[in-house]
């Protein structure tokens, strides 16, 4: 078991410190979000959306997920913070059984992932959750809204009436007793996800959960402004690189069109003898 990932969250929580968690995908992203002082990261099977071109994260196979948790990994290497723990996401089936989630698991972790998050709390998870603790893999849960269901629900804000409130905070009780150390309580009201971080001795992790949570998490590209479209009222655009990548892309076709680009100082000149040599015949 990485201790250190779960020692950082369990003192932070006792400490009442909040922890921030960047979902991304790439090594310069997780670069310069260690540079920039995150305290853990996630592959997130968001990446369907946010850099694959789907409208959902049921697309996103393991191939992908290993592939990006490599790059992510060897960018957190090269940071200022080469012990931040990266997070990985297990995809869309890929703890349809106890079997599958112990292999998957196993190559999330050999490339490099500290700990892995599956969605729901069913009893399939639970189960495949539970076995993952026992090998000594950390568990991260994930409810409320969970994308690799999207289908099943109505709205997207969860947990809103008694029932269903109730509901998700048994299902949180649930992933702790199963092993889990952390659970991400997406889109659920601030109410839920506050009484939620209050019961649970494992820490909460809030995206569009409000201010109660003991960590908080966005994609990386939403925070960045790293789109044309209108983000979630959930998140926070701290920029707007759209623009500012989409003004550099033009600024680069158009100097190509009128010559401006390459200039004398990006390219090499041959010695002046060696090139009147070579005019001549060599
Ligand atoms: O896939 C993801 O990035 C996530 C976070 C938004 C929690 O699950």
């Amino acid at each position: 078991m990485n201790t250190s990932l779960t020692r950082l969250f369990a003192h932070a929580k006792q400490k009442s410190e909040k922890l921030a968690m960047i979902s991304l995908y790439d090594a310069p992203s997780a670069t310069l979000s260690c540079d920039a002082g995150a305290d853990i990261l996630l592959v997130g099977d968001s990446m369907g959306n946010a850099i694959l071109g789907h409208d959902g994260t049921v697309p996103v196979t393991m191939d992908a997920m290993l592939h990006h948790t490599g790059a992510v990994v060897r960018g957190v290497k090269n940071s200022s913070h080469p012990e931040t723990p990266v997070v990985s996401d297990i995809p869309f089936g890929g703890f349809a059984t106890v079997e599958r989630a112990v292999e998957n698991a196993s190559m999330l972790m050999r490339a490099g992932a500290s700990a892995i998050k599956l969605e729901r709390a069913g009893e399939g998870t639970l189960a495949a959750a539970r076995v993952l603790v026992e090998m000594g893999v950390p568990v991260v849960g994930h409810l409320g809204y969970t994308p690799q269901s999207a289908g099943r629900f109505e709205g997207v804000v969860q947990g809103k009436s008694t029932e269903a409130a109730t509901r998700l905070l048994e299902d949180a009780k649930r992933l702790e007793d199963a092993g889990a150390f952390a659970v991400v309580l997406e889109v659920v009201p601030t109410e839920v996800a506050k009484r939620t971080t209050a019961e649970l001795a494992i820490s909460t992790i809030g995206i569009g959960a409000g201010p109660h949570c003991d960590a908080q998490v966005l994609v990386w590209h939403d925070l960045v402004g790293f789109s044309e479209e209108k983000p979630f009222r959930f998140v926070k655009q701290y920029a707007d690189v759209y623009e500012t990548m989409k003004d550099a892309s033009a600024g680069f076709v158009e100097e190509v069109r009128s010559g401006a680009f390459p200039a004398p100082e990006h390219g090499w000149r041959m010695d002046e003898e060696e090139y009147r040599r070579w005019e001549n015949g060599g």
